[in-house]
């Protein structure tokens, strides 16, 4: 534990730093992928399938190739070889793809021919003289389809059934029962920024611009898919514009890179914001059912959580939505269930809190109606049934403070004196006022990760690995790791990050990224501050001469004697004498298996929320939002705030806003634009709180980090939901909750 103890003497970590790229994204100086203008730019759009399933039976190939602007159009026939199927998805989190591999179509909006030419409007012009002719089959596009069948894993690996005590036997027993369905929504990815690429080949030489939350394992993909080394692509990705799990590897992108290899030119391709609506995942569609049983005292005696979800027909995430239900509350009887359909849709996805966010709204609505059921109060009701232990599994948390967080959240809130029954509090204009809670929970994860560190005789520093800032505020947080693992000052210090000639920094994923990168970068600079450590200790010249056994700490560019804080010496001194310009480490960092199998790691929160609801048009305002989160060690709680409001945000966004409609006839979305998919915009958004509740965690990872990322989303939005139906009696399970279903 030395290793932590050293971290709170320096000057990085738990600094509420501003981000380093904030006033280049506010001055427009930032530049994403599409900024990027290559000498010789030629411009792709893809022509996208109007229909979900059958073949592209004509597409007007000579009007496209006539239009004077137009230099090539891609389609099956022409585009170049590859050497793996885009259907092979051996490299971890990857996806099947849509490659032009046929004239097959597999969902609405699929690519099927990419249209290269010498300007944007040229492109796009050539694109709709394609006027494709289709063979239709019929689609399927509903959850009720007849075809039913049961998965034997969700998500990214979860088991698709899970059985612990008999579940049977405990809702038998119960005294008060409830048996709920809940529906969520189709949702889409609607970053600001849309997936782009610009792509260009030197040969086999691959250099590309792009945003990824993964530049490695997009490496690795593209590696794989055009037959050449992962050290001949080279990504930037400096920064991102959103990814919510989207920002993988897509196949438009892939499509741009084929268009260059097709013209040999370099070639932009942008995805249009409706073409963001099938080729790169989403969150599909869930109907959950809750079956709990309470006893007399509120003890519950069996949850049993059965999920129907939908993928596509060619690929197999599955929305693991049920898997909160195995560590939120102490019941002697859980039980998850899941079944899926298969859609004439794109394949879904990782979206925000992939299963969490919609499993812990059919929870957390269910708790509430079985609270009320109960006749406690729904906070009394969580406390009861607190899981000391998570209960399917079994194990002790490595450490679990969300007692702390009901407890500081309510108090901020003033959650006490909450009435029991619905419709009991009006505002001054005779609104009907309502408050919920919600439970949030999200797993602690990490990824491998690796970093390099570099001390320099002058007495600055360098440290680089491959992360992502996607809006997160990586670029920040990570450095402000780097500086304290050097004991520099951040001034002193270049932080390379964004790139994927850096050493592999995992993805950003799982809310996992500081964990990893941040894990890796620890290691290389402790490696660093070890060496040179090894070489003062042993120097009869310096000052630290002999402190071998007692040990020094890196403090404000100098080693400093543990024991003795006046006898120190600056870095620069130390190398100089030693005749070093430098000295260099790399570090690795990984999850810790032995960890996860001891301890359920998992962060936590409780979100409070008030809504006021028109009584005579059902109209929804969420009031306020307060939420108290432990995560483990904060890095920057500044950013960590920001992530907290965003998720919470999202959490209104899934209680009130977003949603996709497909067309059963035609399984196209019908709102696939941001007129009418909604997302919630400043006015909806209420005053936020966001607690940050202490916790240390020993067990998790060397900086006892848990992650931030997606937690806020998981609490949020059943709050909102048991606020509205304190408020108005009304329990809407169907989401987002809509002014129809109130009134
Ligand atoms: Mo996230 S859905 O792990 O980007």
């Amino acid at each position: 534990m030395v290793e932590v103890a050293r971290l709170r003497h320096g000057s990085g970590i738990g600094q509420p730093l501003t981000r380093r790229d904030g006033v280049l994204k506010v001055t427009g100086q930032a530049s994403y992928a599409a900024d990027n203008h290559p000498p010789g730019l030629l411009h792709a759009v893809l022509a996208t399938a109007r229909i979900a399933r059958g073949r592209v039976a004509f597409l007007d190939l000579a009007a496209a190739r006539a239009h004077p602007g137009v230099v090539e159009v891609m389609t099956p026939a022409n585009r170049p070889a590859l050497a793996q199927d885009p259907d092979d998805k051996s490299v971890p989190f990857s996806f099947r793809l849509d490659l032009l591999q046929n004239d097959r179509v597999r969902y609405a909006g699929q690519p099927i021919a990419v249209v290269i030419a010498r300007t944007l409007e040229a492109a796009t012009e050539g694109a709709a003289l394609l006027a494709p002719r289709y063979e239709a089959e019929p689609v399927e596009a509903s959850l009720d389809a007849a075809d039913v069948f049961v998965p034997e894993v969700v998500g990214a690996g979860a088991p698709g059934e899970t059985w612990h005590g008999d579940v049977d036997a405990g809702l038998a027993a119960a005294e008060h029962r409830i048996d709920a369905t809940f529906e969520t929504p189709m949702q889409f990815h609607n970053a600001m920024e849309p997936h782009a690429v610009v792509a260009a080949w030197e040969g086999n030489r691959l250099s590309l611009d792009m945003p990824t939350q993964g530049l490695s394992l997009t490496q690795m993909r593209l590696a794989a898919l055009f037959g050449i080394q992962p050290e001949e692509i080279h990504i930037r990705s400096p920064f991102i514009g959103g990814g919510f799990g989207s920002k993988l590897l897509s196949g438009p992108q892939v499509l741009g890179i084929l268009a260059a290899r097709l013209v040999g030119r370099p070639v932009k391709l942008v995805l249009r914001r409706e073409q963001m609506y099938g080729p790169v995942t989403h969150r599909a569609p869930t109907r959950q059912r809750l079956r709990l049983g309470a006893a007399a005292d509120g003890g519950l005696t069996a949850i049993h959580h059965h999920v129907r979800t939908a993928t596509s027909r060619f690929d197999d995430f599955l929305e693991p939505s049920a898997g909160v239900s195995h560590t939120l509350y102490a019941a002697p009887a859980i039980a998850t269930t899941n079944e899926a359909v298969r859609l004439d849709t794109g394949t879904p996805g990782f979206m925000r809190a992939p299963g969490e966010a919609s499993g812990s709204i059919a929870l957390e609505s269910a708790i509430d109606e079985m609270a009320y059921s109960c006749g406690m109060d729904p906070l009394e009701f969580r406390l009861r049934n607190y899981a000391e232990i998570e209960p399917v599994s079994g194990k002790p948390f490595s450490s679990k403070a969300l007692r702390e967080c009901y407890v500081e959240g309510a108090a901020s809130f003033g959650w006490a004196g909450r009435p029991l029954l619905p419709r009991s509090m009006r505002d001054e204009n005779g609104m009907l006022v309502g408050w919920g809670l919600g439970t949030a929970t999200f797993p602690a994860l990490m990824f491998q990760g690796e970093a390099r560190a570099v001390l320099r005789q002058d007495g600055t520093g360098l440290v680089e690995t491959g992360a992502h800032d996607m809006g997160q505020g990586a670029w920040t947080a990570l450095a402000q790791i780097a500086a304290e693992s050097l004991g520099l000052d951040a001034s002193r210090l270049e932080f390379r990050a964004g790139r994927s000639d850096l050493p592999n920094a995992g993805i950003a994923g799982g809310s996992a990224h500081t964990a990893t990168a941040g894990g890796a970068i620890h290691v290389a600079g402790a490696q660093v501050i070890a060496r040179l450590t090894e070489i003062a200790v042993a120097d009869p010249r310096s000052p630290l001469f002999g402190a071998g056994n007692i040990g020094v700490v890196a403090r404000s560019g100098r080693l400093v004697r543990w024991d003795d804080g006046s006898r120190s010496e600056a870095f620069g001194d130390i190398l100089a004498r030693a005749g070093l310009q430098e000295v260099e480490a790399r570090g690795m960092a990984n999850a810790d298996p032995t960890a996860a199998e001891r301890y359920a790691m998992h962060a936590h929160g409780a979100v409070f929320a008030e809504v006021k609801v028109d009584p005579e048009l059902g109209q929804v305002r969420v009031t306020r939002l307060v939420g108290a989160f432990a995560a483990g060690r904060i890095i920057n709680p500044r950013l960590v705030r920001s992530q907290y409001y965003g998720g919470m945000i999202w959490g209104l966004s899934f209680a009130l806003h977003e949603r996709a409609v497909l067309d059963p006839r035609t399984a196209r979305v019908v709102n696939a634009d941001l007129a009418e998919y909604r997302v919630p915009v400043n006015a909806d958004v209420p005053s936020l709180e966001a607690i940050l509740v202490d916790e240390e965690d020993p067990h998790v990872n060397a900086l006892g980090i848990k992650g931030v990322g997606e937690i806020g989303i998981t609490g949020t939005a059943g709050a909102i939901a048991n606020a509205i139906w304190h408020a108005t009696g009304v329990r809407v399970r169907h989401f987002p909750v809509a002014i129809e279903h109130i009134v």
